[in-house]
C-alpha cells in the first residue's frame, strides 16, 4: 500500500480536510477517511458499496473485466491445473506449495478429519427434518466446546491447529448433517482417500457394502470446492472478520460466516436456482417467468444472476458451465434442467433489462446442476459452499489476527427521535 496522492474534502463553513489516497497493487485507489471521526464527521455508505473495510493480500476481483485472482493466480488456471487442498495451501500461505510442502499439508489435513465421538450426540438433538445449514450453524459453533485447546487466538500455533481442524473436519460434519437427515449411520472418514473422495464416501457410503468413488464425480466435486474457496470481502467473509475483530474464537467466527452465507442473496442462491428451475418447469414458461422478474411490483429474482462486484461474466460461472457439460456428458446424463438453464441464460443475456443492469450468470447458476448430477440433494448445496469457503474465511481471519487490527465498529446516521421526556403509562394514548 503506497500513498501517492491526497484528496481535499471541502465542506461549507469548515477548513478543507486533507485525506491520504493509497494505491494497492491492483484495483482502484482508496481514500483514507479514518481521520474524519476526530473532526466530527462520518462517511455514509449503506451496503458498503464504496468502502474498503480492510487491506488484504489474498484475493483480487476486477468485476468489470470478470477477473478473479487468488494470490495472483487466475481462478480458471487453478480450477484446471490445481486441486482443492493445494488451493487451500495457497490461500493460507500466499504461495503454491512445492511437493514436500504439499505432502506435509495434505497429511496434516488427513490427521484431523475425525470429529470428537461425543459430537454425534449433539446431532441427535436436532429434528430429523432440520435444514442441514441449520445443523451446520449449530455444530460448527459447538466445536469450540470440543476443541477448546486451540482457541487461543494470540498463539500462531493454536491458530494453525484450528485452521487444520476446520478444513479437515468440515467434510465430516457436512456429511454427518446429510446422514442424519436421511436416517443412515454416520460414516467415519477414510484417510486413505483424497479430500473430495473422502467426502463423497462419507456422504454416500454405508456400512453394508463397499463404496467405490467415481473419479469423474470426485474431480467435479474438487472443482466445485476450488471455485468456492474464497471471494474477497463478501458478506460472509466480512462477517467472519467482524466477529473475529472482537477476539472471538475461530470456531465461533466460522459459525457466524456459515450463518451469513445461508441467505439466498449469498450462498443460499445455489439451492434457490434449482427451486426456481423446478418452478419454471418447462421452456414454454420461460417468457412468463422473465416477465415476472422484470416486474417492479413482483419480488421474483432471476436466481444465479447478478453480483455486487461482477458487472461482467463471473469467471467462476464460465468454469462451472463448462464443468457442468463435461460431467453430464461423461456420466451420460441428460438433464432437462440444464437445457432449461441454458435457455434462460440465453434469453436473459439478450434482454434489455439484464443488459442495462449488467446482470450475468454468477457461480451459483450452474453449480446446482453439477451437484445434482453428483447425487447431492438440494438442501446440501449451501452446505457444500460453506465447506469450500471455510478456507477463505480462515485465511481472512488469520490475515486480520496476524497483524494489528481494531474491533469492527461501524457508526450510523441517526434518524430517530430526539431526546424527550418519559411518558407515564396512564398518560400514553
Ligand atoms: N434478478 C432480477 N433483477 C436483479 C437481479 C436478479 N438476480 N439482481 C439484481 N437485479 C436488479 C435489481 O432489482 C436492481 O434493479 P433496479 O436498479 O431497477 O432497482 C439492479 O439489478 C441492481 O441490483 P442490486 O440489488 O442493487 O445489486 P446488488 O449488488 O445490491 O445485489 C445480488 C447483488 C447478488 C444480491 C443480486 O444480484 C441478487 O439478488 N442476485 C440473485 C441472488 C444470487 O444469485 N446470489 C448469488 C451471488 S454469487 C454467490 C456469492 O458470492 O454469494
Amino acid at each position: 500500500m503506497s500513498q501517492q496522492k491526497k484528496a481535499i474534502l471541502t465542506i461549507e463553513g469548515r477548513e478543507p480536510i486533507e485525506l491520504p489516497i493509497y494505491a494497492g497493487t491492483l484495483g482502484p485507489d482508496v481514500v483514507d477517511v479514518s481521520s474524519l471521526t476526530a473532526k466530527g464527521l462520518f462517511t455514509y455508505d449503506p451496503g458498503f458499496m464504496s468502502t474498503a473495510a480492510t487491506k488484504s493480500d489474498i484475493t483480487f476481483i476486477d468485476g468489470d473485466n470478470g477477473v478473479l485472482l487468488h494470490r495472483g493466480y487466475a481462478i480458471a488456471d487453478l480450477a484446471e491445473k490445481s486441486d482443492y487442498l493445494e488451493v487451500c495451501y495457497l490461500l493460507l500461505n500466499g504461495e503454491l506449495p512445492n511437493a514436500e510442502q504439499k505432502e506435509k499439508f495434505v497429511n496434516m489435513v488427513r490427521r484431523h478429519t475425525m470429529v470428537h465421538e461425543q459430537l454425534q450426540f449433539f446431532y441427535r438433538g436436532f429434528r430429523r427434518d432440520a435444514h442441514p445449514m441449520a445443523i451446520m450453524c449449530g455444530v460448527v459453533g459447538a466445536l469450540s466446546a470440543f476443541y477448546h485447546d486451540s482457541t487461543d487466538i494470540n498463539d500462531p500455533h493454536s491458530r494453525e491447529v484450528s485452521a487444520f481442524r476446520l478444513i479437515a473436519k468440515m467434510p465430516t460434519i457436512a456429511a454427518m448433517s446429510y446422514k442424519y437427515s436421511v436416517g443412515q449411520p454416520f460414516q467415519y472418514p477414510d484417510n486413505t482417500l483424497g479430500y473430495s473422495e473422502n467426502f463423497l464416501k462419507m456422504m454416500f457410503g454405508t456400512p453394508c457394502e463397499p463404496y467405490v468413488v467415481n473419479p469423474v464425480l470426485a474431480k467435479a466435486m474438487d472443482r466445485i470446492f476450488i471455485l468456492h474457496a474464497d471471494h474477497e470481502q463478501n458478506a460472509s467473509t466480512s462477517t467472519v472478520r467482524l466477529a473475529g475483530s472482537t477476539g472471538a474464537n475461530p470456531f465461533a467466527c466460522i459459525a457466524s460466516g456459515i450463518a451469513a452465507l445461508w441467505g439466498p442473496s449469498h450462498g443460499g442462491a445455489n439451492e434457490a436456482v434449482l427451486k426456481m428451475l423446478d418452478e419454471i418447469g418447462d421452456v414454454k414458461n420461460l417468457d412468463a417467468f422473465v416477465k415476472r422478474v422484470k416486474d417492479k411490483n413482483d419480488s421474483t429474482k432471476l436466481m444465479g444472476f447478478g453480483h455486487r462486484v461482477y458487472k461482467n461474466f463471473d469467471p467462476r460461472a464460465k468454469v462451472m458451465k463448462q464443468t457442468c457439460h463435461e460431467v453430464l456428458n461423461t456420466l451420460g446424463i441428460h438433464d432437462p434442467q440444464l437445457e432449461l438453464a441454458m435457455a434462460l441464460e440465453e434469453i436473459a443475456l439478450k434482454d434489455e433489462y439484464f443488459v442495462a443492469r449488467k446482470l450475468y450468470p454468477n457461480v451459483d447458476f450452474y453449480s446446482g446442476i453439477i451437484l445434482k448430477a453428483i447425487g447431492i440433494p438440494t438442501s446440501m448445496f449451501t452446505v457444500i459452499f460453506a465447506l469450500s469457503r471455510t478456507v477463505g474465511w480462515i485465511a481472512h481471519w488469520n490475515e486480520m489476527i496476524g497483524s494489528p487490527y481494531k474491533i469492527g465498529r461501524p457508526r450510523q446516521l441517526y434518524t430517530g427521535a430526539t431526546e424527550r421526556n418519559y411518558v407515564a403509562m396512564s398518560e400514553r394514548k
